[in-house]
């Protein structure tokens, strides 16, 4: 080959012997197989990389893609493994196509599987329930069409999960129709309370009326107390309707959780656990009464859904986000934060055919005298004046799940910021909470505010410092609720060492305290929680202000006297 090369360069190709000749040819032949080759190979990458690209976007397509042959998934991608709860094609592939699909969907699946490749009409786009590895369903839009793979006629699926935009279309819909119910019971509430006052007075008055007539006067107690018990149906339907006035407030929902948490734990037979995790202390505009009542009602539920099997009953707190991006898509959502309150029991769960009437006024599955079917109606009522939704959710493999979304107002109390104009003082101050987090969001208040502060997490510990010495401290600030001794024991047993002892109660609601009745005893200041700054730094103030003025004239009054 490089004679012959040699040759021609160099001239001499003049008679070329046979040899070289065939030499050349080889080389000829040699070169255009290399070229073949070559190209060839090109062509097996080119072929290679297109096939990896397309395998790669058939995997990760965001749509669930299958084949089926012979009723049997012979190809599924890698959302279609995710959507149905599994983690690899290997556990789908083989199987019958109707093994994915709900119990009560089986028999579609079967027969179209098996008419489709035979030709027979069959709807190419249709919804259907597909069954998750972990026994839960969720909604299925699937588009099907006929391919031939691998020789075989077989069905190219494309299936798409529907069960969010499902669930909140679903949402929407009672959402409106729970509105119409409201608007016509709360017109019919506000009625019957006019109709029920009247009752209820005119009996109140005939009773004073009646003068000795015991039998009379037994009727109309009677009538009396119906008339209050209807009175406070009303009032069940009033909140369903959100006619009711809420008195807001900044409300630490996560406190709210733990004073229900402790009547709630008191309540429940040993067989239930109590699970909480509460992760977010934010604070929302609320009234904590009906927030209160809120969590009673889901607790109760759920301790009557696992009465006689016993389980667990789990209360979680979490914040997130709606994204501008989420709220744009859902029109019913505006974005910023929330705090969203679960409650979660391991009964039986709610049956599908009734789990769009629950929050229905009057409706409940229990006998009479049981359920009066308006708990979650005040759930949803309350839920909706606070600006909130509430999602309810079967858990698998039973139980059931209430989410209650809150919009949230600010993130923490800002106790770090500066005094400000704040009233502030250099004192001494005892802070009895059981609850670690609202003694040091106190705390951290007072002693931003110049106070010395000392903090006793129950009231025993703060009775024997009081007690060794009674005149280290000023002021004392104590939680009403404490489960040893109460804040009115521990004021009442303070006032038996140090009568002069200003004591500040702090309760978490309405009505948990007669502040009346309390006062007589010496309290001298009651703050309701959550307390704000500017409420904890001016009653401080004016509580220590009053006592030394208090002093001063207890000593002018002596000096009189003598
Ligand atoms: N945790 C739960 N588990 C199962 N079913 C529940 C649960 N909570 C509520 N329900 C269903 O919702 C219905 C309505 O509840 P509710 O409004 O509180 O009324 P009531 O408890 O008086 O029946 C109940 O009767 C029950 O069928
Ligand atoms: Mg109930």
């Amino acid at each position: 080959m490089l004679n012959i090369v040699q040759n021609i360069f160099s001239g001499s190709w003049v008679e070329p012997d046979w040899l070289a000749a065939v030499a050349m040819l080889q080389g000829a032949i040699i070169a255009v197989l290399a070229f073949a080759l070559w190209r060839q190979r090109r062509n097996e990458k080119t072929l290679q990389r297109a096939e990896d690209e397309a395998r790669q976007i058939v995997a990760s397509s965001p749509v669930g893609i299958c084949v089926v042959s012979n009723r049997r998934f012979v190809y599924v991608n890698n959302t279609y493994v995710k959507m149905f709860g599994y983690s690899s094609a290997d556990e789908i592939v083989g199987r019958f196509v109707e093994e994915l699909y709900t119990p009560d969907e089986r028999r579609r699946q079967r027969q179209y599987a098996k008419d489709r490749p035979a030709g027979k009409p069959v709807p190419e786009i249709y919804d259907t329930k597909g069954l998750r590895k972990d026994g839960s369903h969720f909604d299925v839009e699937a588009r099907v069409s006929l391919i031939e793979y691998n020789g075989q006629s077989s069905s190219l699926g494309f299936v798409i999960d529907r069960s969010v935009e499902k669930r909140l279309r679903r949402q929407l819909e009672n959402a409106n129709r729970l509105e119409a119910i409201g608007t016509l019971a709360g017109g019919i509430a506000h009625d019957f309370n006019n109709i029920l006052t009247a009752i209820i007075g005119h009996a109140e008055l005939a009773t004073f009326r009646v003068g000795d007539n015991e039998v009379v006067r037994e009727d109309l107690r009677h009538v009396r107390q119906a008339g209050l018990r209807a009175k406070d149906l009303v009032q069940q339907i009033l909140t369903f309707s959100r006619s009711r006035e809420a008195k807001t407030q900044l409300v630490n929902v996560a406190s709210v959780v733990r004073e229900v948490m402790g009547l709630v734990r008191a309540a429940l037979p040993n067989s239930v656990e109590i699970r909480a995790s509460l992760e977010d202390d934010s604070l929302i505009n609320g009234d904590p009464t009906q927030i209160h009542q809120l969590l009673m009602n889901l607790c109760a539920n759920a301790e009557h859904a696992m009465r006689g099997s016993g389980g667990i009953l789990e209360i979680g707190l979490k914040g997130h986000t709606v994204t501008t991006a989420f709220a744009d898509a859902y029109s019913d959502f505006v974005p910023g934060h929330y705090l969203s309150l679960i409650v979660a029991d391991n009964g039986p769960g709610i049956p599908e055919e009734v789990i769009g009437k629950i929050f229905e006024p009057f409706f409940t599955t229990k006998e009479p005298g049981v359920g009066t079917g308006m708990g979650l109606a005040q759930v949803h009522g309350i839920v909706k004046s606070h600006g909130g939704w509430v999602r309810v959710e079967n858990i698998v493999p039973h139980g059931a799940r209430f989410i209650i979304t809150l919009p949230v107002v600010s993130a923490r109390p800002d106790v770090d910021s500066q005094k400000g104009d704040l009233p502030s003082g250099t004192e001494s101050i005892l802070i009895v909470d059981n609850d670690e987090m609202v003694a040091g969001v106190t705390a951290r208040i007072l002693t931003g505010l110049g106070y010395s502060v000392h903090v006793c997490r129950d009231s025993l510990p703060a009775l024997t410092r009081v007690t060794a010495s009674p005149d280290t401290f000023d002021l004392v600030i104590t939680e009403a609720a404490m489960p040893v001794m109460t804040g009115e024991q521990l004021a009442r047993t303070i006032f038996s060492v140090r009568p002069d002892l200003p004591v500040i109660l702090c309760y978490g609601f309405h009505g948990d305290v007669d502040e009346i009745k309390v006062s007589r005893q010496g309290i001298r200041a009651f703050m309701e929680k959550p307390v704000s700054k500017v409420r904890l730094a001016e009653t401080v103030r004016s509580v220590l202000d009053e006592s030394s003025r208090v002093d001063t004239s207890l000593l002018t009054e002596a000096c009189q006297v003598d």
